[in-house]
């Protein structure tokens, strides 16, 4: 696999083999500095990053390499010039490309026309280096075997969401998403999907629009923002209202598991998708669960540097 574009092109092997790397990197960040370097990576964004670029940075500098941040406006792209142009010549320069946008298809022309690996940062429809650091961070918390357990995303049926079914499907896990029906419901194909690697690995894939019984007896109760980038501004107060049932309260919580606890990919709305008591609270493994945004792009790239990743 020459590029990491879909959370849903990682086998159970590849995914493993990432999160066993990122916690040797969390112990020890500077393992591996010749990966990169004397060597560049293009870090290429058209939607703002507060954790996606300080991490994909870090990655780069902790593996011996320089990363060049490219904000959209940055290249002639915006000016007309195509994208496969765009990755011949940043193929040129840099190592690897690491790019956040809008379209998965843009980012899909963007690793067809590089020859260098490409890393998706977030599209509009996946973000599957977030769900790298989630689990690495699941793992930490409740160890490998996850069998009887419950893993719970509350909320819009994003870009998130569909991250979350795909990796505990390919992860063999119970994975729930909660959200309304309609407009902001999953993709069916993205369940679908995920449906179809769970009926593979032995995971169970769940969408119900009923946010308790999603909580009921989950481990892990997750949640993203209500309004994501580039929603449109004009269905704000239509979506904040259809999305209230599913805000994440103290009393959403009391119906997990016992040892449950509360992730959410950040940023966060306190007093929309989430109770400041409980994304401040105990039960909270947000900040652990950022940190490992680092750890987990820099295995990503360790691995697709040295082309070890399979493919599903
Ligand atoms: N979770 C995440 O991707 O954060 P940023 O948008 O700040 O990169
Ligand atoms: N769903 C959010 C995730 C941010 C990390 C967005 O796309 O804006």
């Amino acid at each position: 696999m020459k590029d990491l574009l879909r959370t849903a092109d990682l086998s159970r092997a590849d995914v493993d083999l990432l999160l066993d790397t990122a916690a040797d990197f969390a112990k020890s960040p500077f393992r591996s500095t010749e990966t990169l370097a004397n060597r560049t990576v293009a870090i290429y964004m058209t939607k703002p990053s507060t954790r996606t670029r300080l991490a994909s940075e870090t990655a780069v500098a902790h593996l011996g390499g320089t990363p060049m941040f490219l904000r959209g406006d940055d290249l002639q792209i915006g000016r007309g010039e195509t994208i496969a142009d765009t990755a011949r010549v940043i193929s040129g320069f840099a190592s690897a490309l690491i790019v956040r946008t809008f379209k998965q298809s843009d980012v899909d022309e963007l690793g067809r026309w590089a020859s260098i690996p490409v890393l998706n940062g977030l599209t509009d429809d996946d973000h599957p280096t977030q769900l790298l650091a989630d689990w690495v961070t699941i793992r930490e918390v409740f160890g490998n075997d996850i069998a009887g357990r419950k893993f719970t995303y509350v909320g819009d049926g994003n870009n998130m969401a569909h991250a979350w079914l795909t990796m505990g499907a390919i992860l063999g896990a119970h994975v729930v998403a909660a959200t309304p029906s309609g407009k902001w419901a999953p993709d069916a194909n993205a369940v679908a999907q995920a449906k179809e690697i769970a009926a593979k690995t032995g995971g169970t894939v769940e969408v119900t629009n009923d946010p308790e019984a999603g909580a009921k007896g989950a481990s892990v109760i997750y949640t993203d923002v209500w309004m994501s980038m580039g929603d449109p501004e004009s269905e704000r107060q239509e979506k904040l209202k259809v999305l209230s049932p599913f805000a994440v309260t103290e009393q959403l919580m009391a119906l997990t598991a016992k040892d449950g606890i509360f992730m959410h990919c950040l940023p966060a709305h306190r007093g929309e998708e989430v109770e400041a008591s409980v994304i401040d609270g105990e039960r909270s493994y947000i900040w652990r669960e950022a940190f490992h945004r680092r750890t987990t792009i820099q295995a990503c790239l360790y691995h697709l540097m040295r082309g070890d990743l399979q493919g599903r």
